[in-house]
């Protein structure tokens, strides 16, 4: 299922290695009471087997057609090659070629990292210097073959030629697939509100936005096809790309059911463009369905997946990873050689030792999604009294509230002047609009880190926001009138 990038074939060796299914299964606590099977806490595909036999899988030079005229002059750098060589070589190799530091100039001595996820790390001597030192661009080749094995375990994606990438967040992930696959003008699908970087990665494209709007169970795929449809018809340029968060959207909260993500997947095959599936709140879905990933769909070629770990193990770790068909990864990998060289080393390290033990990682995601839904319900709870005031879905996964604000046609005035003053913070919906001029009428509240017992303050103070900025509408109207 994964070949690496540079061999561009599968390895028997790790081929069988990725296809070994784990039988870890531990108990945990679920909502206190219910008990949680771990390969079914990490299952993100379907049992059932589907192929489309009315489309074509994209192979190879298939994927010329994505990538953007920047991406397509980027050549390999001579260099790079040499430090993934020298990974790869026997020890018997004499080198005079690399331009890496020696380690003895490193002033390190021990790192040890405790926590409550696995066993502690604890690094010296030769360890500890390889975990400080240059990487091939791709990754840390021990986290890759974690990663793959991953991959497989949780998502059985269909068998065609694709690997993994370790990026500095999945923000990165994100700039880089815009720049792998976006030209200047280019149309690019989303969500009709969608997360903020995506935007300020696009803006200097100047792409076409094409929103699509959600409704509580995210992008409505109907919508989609008709506008598409319509586009054809009318021989606009189409799209060659749709961003999408899948589980917990940013600003949305909403969950896209599979048969949403399977009418989205069709789509992507009938209208020729691929899916960036930008997934780092999978772990933190509070319905009792877990939902098929697009990449577990991914027949023909055609999804792009970001994942991270910011979320739900630690933010300014920056572990992140890329999963792409071949073709259009060794461009990422590229753009990686010209940008940063390769992740941080010892980020990777971290990561390969928070993901090695799948049960404590169970574990610990469980707590953190525990964790969060009591965050979600407390401020759920104080919410309610206002929903007249302003209506809301509860969210079904991800970090947010999405609220819109009744009788404000732009929040904007409100976010940034009265409830600054009145010591609240929120974010104005035009945060998650590629034109953030536009008016907006709704707010995001994040439960993530407000304390427990300042929930019902910031929702009073909120309450008199609205209402004090209804007032001032009002009488704006009976002024014009
Ligand atoms: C939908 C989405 N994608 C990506 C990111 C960035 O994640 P990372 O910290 O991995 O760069 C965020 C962060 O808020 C997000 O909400």
């Amino acid at each position: 299922m994964f070949a690496t990038v540079k061999l561009g074939k599968k390895n028997g060796e790790l081929a069988k290695k990725l296809f070994e299914i784990r039988s870890v299964t531990l108990l945990a606590k679920k909502n206190y009471s219910q008990q949680v099977n771990v390969d079914e806490f990490f299952k993100f595909y379907s049992d059932k087997v589907y192929h489309d036999d009315r489309y074509k899988p994209l192979n190879g030079k298939d994927y010329d057609r994505f990538i953007s005229m920047r991406s397509a002059r980027r050549e390999p750098a001579v260099t790079r090659q040499i430090t993934s060589l020298s990974y790869k070589v026997g020890k018997q190799m004499i080198s005079l070629a690399e331009g890496m530091p020696n380690e003895n100039v490193f002033p390190f001595k021990r790192l040890l990292l405790d926590s409550s996820c696995g066993d502690p790390l604890e690094l010296e001597g030769k360890e500890l210097a390889a975990a400080l030192q240059y990487l091939p661009s791709q990754g840390l080749p021990s986290l890759l073959t974690e990663l793959r094995k991953f991959q497989d375990d949780l998502h059985r994606p269909p068998q065609l030629p694709r690997d993994i990438l370790v990026t500095n967040g999945s923000q990165h992930g994100i700039y880089q697939c815009v720049e792998l696959l976006v030209d200047p003008g280019d149309p690019v699908i989303t969500t009709e509100f969608a997360y903020t970087g995506i935007h300020s990665t696009l803006k200097p494209y100047q792409p076409e936005i094409i929103g699509i709007p959600e409704d509580e169970d995210g992008l409505i795929p109907e919508t989609l096809d008709s506008v598409l449809g319509e586009r054809l018809r009318l021989g606009l340029k189409m799209p060659k790309v749709l961003y999408i968060i899948p589980t917990g959207s940013n600003p949305s909260g909403t969950v896209l059911p599979e048969a949403r993500r399977r009418q989205i997947y069709e789509l992507s095959c009938k209208y020729d463009f691929l899916i960036l599936e930008d997934d780092p709140y999978m772990f933190l879905n509070y319905t009792d369905t877990q939902v098929p990933s697009f990449l577990s769909m991914d027949t023909h070629g055609r999804v792009i997946r970001l994942d991270s770990v910011s979320k739900v193990v630690s933010a300014g770790l920056r572990g992140a990873w890329v999963t792409a068909p071949i073709p259009l990864l060794e461009r990422l990998e590229l753009h990686m050689q010209a940008e940063l060289l390769h992740s941080c080393t010892l980020s990777q390290t971290i990561l390969l030792q928070v993901l090695s033990s799948r049960s404590s990682l169970a574990r610990h995601l469980i707590g953190a999604r525990q964790f969060y839904l009591k965050r979600r319900d407390a401020l759920n709870s104080a919410l309610e009294p206002i929903s007249d005031l302003a209506p809301y879905s509860v969210p079904k996964a991800g970090l947010f509230f999405w609220i819109r604000v009744n009788g404000v046609s732009d929040v904007f005035n409100m976010v940034f002047h009265t409830a600054l003053q009145q010591g609240l913070m929120l974010v104005p919906g035009q945060a998650f609009l590629f034109d953030s001029s536009s008016p907006c009428q709704h707010v995001r509240l994040t439960f993530s880190r407000v304390r427990f017992e300042d929930m019902e303050t910031a929702v009073r103070r909120l309450a008199d926001l609205i209402r004090n900025e209804q007032q001032i509408k009002k009488k704006m109207y009976a002024n014009d009138g």
